[in-house]
């Protein structure tokens, strides 16, 4: 295949048209697509297409990348341009290019791609045999335990509260905490007892959360797995979060509520300091 694409205002040959890795699309499926059908020469239902694809950017705050009488243009022009009579235009907006970072700021330039396929719409022989189908759970997205790119909610929410004032987020389920936005939320009783959610497709899988409750139990601090409410956090002594680059960071605050003093607490500041010296002790050199 040779196709002609649309990429950022060029139309490219396909092989030439590259999109950074830095790309949010890419880092976390911060992007909107359409697609429309092409019959007989003629774009199929689309105004509906052009509408859908104004609200999508709309409600995520990404810039209309083109005016609306231009994306009719384009969409005329690559079909043109590649010979398609039959077939469908497959367009994609994604917030733009940034290094990587959960929150993104107010104005970006938006990346831009189209492409054609090539197929036979009008030729489908399901139209006479009809389809089978399975069911399953409804779970878009439920498979938190998978560290999927998939990270669009968490990346608008956070945005969204730093924006008001806040360092993250923490997402609730059923009156019950799961993790924050890109770290998994521990609590600490006035007993000196740590509570952290068990594991289960509702939250990632943290390598450090696994450190961190083996780490506390060597060192004789009381750990339990399981779900805990919003309420019991913000009456617990003390929180923290725990992630790969944020190591043990302390929470004093949620929903503008003191957590125990407002200040850091002392198992916190402990687990962070046995975390970074244990750590260290059994890191791997990069250096051979
Ligand atoms: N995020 N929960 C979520 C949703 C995460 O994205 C992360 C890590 C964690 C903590 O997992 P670990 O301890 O294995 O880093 C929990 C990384 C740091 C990120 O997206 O930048």
């Amino acid at each position: 295949m040779n196709r002609t694409v649309y990429l950022n205002g060029e139309w490219l040959a396909e092989t030439e048209a590259k999109v950074s890795v830095f790309d949010r699309g890419f880092l976390f499926a911060d992007a909107i697509y359409e697609v429309t059908a092409v019959i007989d020469g003629k774009l199929i239902d689309y105004p509906g297409h052009a509408a859908r694809l104004r609200r999508s950017l709309d409600a995520l705050g990404i810039a209309m990348p083109v005016e609306d009488a231009e994306l009719l243009t384009l969409h005329k022009e690559i079909a043109k341009r590649n010979g398609i009579t039959e077939g469908l235009i497959y367009l994609q907006v994604s917030r733009g290019v940034q290094d990587r970072d959960f929150l993104f700021p107010e104005t970006m330039t938006p990346s831009f791609v189209m492409f054609t396929q090539a197929k036979r719409v009008l030729d489908n022989p399901k139209w006479k045999t009809g389809l089978s189908l399975q069911t399953v759970p409804e779970g878009r997205w439920s498979e938190r335990q998978i560290k999927t790119v998939q990270l669009l909610y968490s990346s608008v929410q956070k945005t969204q509260a730093h924006r008001n004032g806040f360092d993250d987020v923490l997402f609730v389920e059923n009156g019950f905490i799961t993790e924050a936005s890109s770290a998994n939320f521990h609590i600490v009783t006035a007993e000196g007892e740590l509570i952290t959610r068990d594991l289960s497709n509702a939250l990632l899988h943290g390598i450090t959360r696994g450190s961190i409750v083996d780490l506390a139990r060597q060192a004789g601090v009381v750990a339990h797995e399981r779900a805990f409410t919003v309420e019991e956090a913000k009456s617990a002594n003390e929180a923290f979060l725990t992630s790969a680059t944020s190591f043990v960071t302390p929470v004093v605050s949620l929903d503008g509520q003191a957590i125990g003093t407002g200040k850091v607490g002392p198992v916190s500041q402990r687990l962070l300091e046995i975390y970074i010296r244990e750590q260290l002790s059994r890191a791997l050199p990069i250096a051979d």
